[in-house]
């Protein structure tokens, strides 16, 4: 059991990274993740170039009014932005926490069948301990769950919901707050009601694994997929649809002293994913504050911009501020495509799929 004292210190945390009006910037991508998206500007996966793409992505001015966190990958928590500061120092005093991946990625599960399960149990006390020692304020593990015709299967929903729990007690006993992160691919042919029964299963039985271990509900983060429809299905749901489906299953499975819930974008656009954040939140009063933690849909814009050159680094610094902007008018039901307008002659967000 965690003890009162520390659980009060979670939550004071927890409370803070959904604060109203803010979200989470994901930037954690991985090594070679980051080289996908280096590859679509045709810029070269280097230590300094990635350097230089975070120095972009954190060090934009006034960027706290929008974010209230930013989930860190192990190489950026070591690292220095261009202006020699350290970049924990560099959201630090923007007001931002800093947050940390502790994941160590995808591995499969069952032989072919598709399905994954997440690395990094081995050794994750220590690293923990260190990221504490660093100021990480929370952390992040990301499991993913596939849906296929015979997808997701009781096994791999069992062992995911365990590997969740296991690592947030672990984050919690080392002072950390853990975003437990149960994404439900929008990768496939399924259509929004079963993306709505996967994320059911998934978040049910993960909740049940919370308690069973004992982890403090009030010391977490969730951060969920919407309940969209998968990308090869064919449909497209409204911003309404989505809102309806999604906050049926938030009410149907959440604990209600769950702090608060943020969501992946999970390969929507940055404007449909504004626009469903913006429909989720204006239907009335939710028992929690619903928020963003995306990655691609605060950053392509910006990174289409930059293109890797010093020269747009300004430019492509408020393509990210404006699309933060959205956002956080988007977790408070304010959003207007309208308001889309005064930076559109850039060319910034995207329409059409990522
Ligand atoms: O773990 C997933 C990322 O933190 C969110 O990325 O918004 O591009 O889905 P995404």
């Amino acid at each position: 059991m965690i003890e009162l004292k520390k659980i009060r210190a979670l939550n004071s945390v927890a409370n803070q990274m959904v604060s109203k009006g803010r979200g989470l910037l994901a930037a954690d991508e991985s090594v070679n993740t980051v080289g996908k998206r280096f590859a679509s500007i045709n810029l070269e996966n280097t230590e300094g170039n990635r350097r230089a793409f975070r120095n972009m992505l954190l060090a934009a001015p006034g960027e706290g009014r929008y974010i209230s966190g930013v989930i860190l990958f192990d190489e950026t928590i070591r690292q220095n932005a261009l202006d020699g500061r350290s970049f924990l120092k560099v959201i630090q005093d923007e007001g931002i926490l800093p947050g940390i991946k502790v994941d160590q990625g995808l591995a499969d599960y069952g032989g072919s069948s598709g399905e994954k399960f997440t690395k990094g149990l081995d050794g994750l006390d220590g690293r923990l301990k260190e990221y504490v020692s660093r100021g990480a304020k929370f952390a992040k593990w990301r499991s993913v769950i596939a849906i296929g015709p015979s997808l997701p299967s009781a096994g791999n929903i069992s062992q995911n919901a365990k590997d969740l729990a296991q690592y947030a007690l672990a984050c919690q006993e080392n002072g950390l707050v853990p975003v437990v992160e149960p994404e439900v691919l929008m990768d496939g042919e399924h259509d929004q009601h079963r993306c709505r029964d996967a994320s059911g299963m998934i978040l049910g039985t993960m909740f049940e694994e919370l308690k069973n271990m004992g982890v403090a509900i009030e010391g977490i983060i969730l951060k969920a997929n919407m309940v969209v429809p998968g990308k090869k299905s064919g449909q497209t749901a409204t911003p309404e649809q989505v809102a309806k489906e999604t906050l049926a299953l938030l009410d149907e499975v959440l604990p209600v002293n769950l702090p608060g819930v943020v969501f992946l974008s999970g390969g929507q656009t940055e404007l449909d994913a504004t626009a469903n954040l913006n429909a989720i939140n204006q239907k009335g009063p939710q028992s929690w504050p619903l928020t963003f933690s995306f990655a691609r849909a605060l950053q392509d814009g910006a990174t289409r911009t930059w293109a890797g050159k010093p020269e747009n680094l300004e430019a492509a610094q408020k393509v990210l501020l404006h699309r933060a902007k959205m956002n956080s008018l988007a977790s408070q039901g304010k959003y207007s495509s309208e308001l889309e307008m005064d930076i559109a002659a850039s060319g910034s967000a995207s329409r059409g799929q990522d």
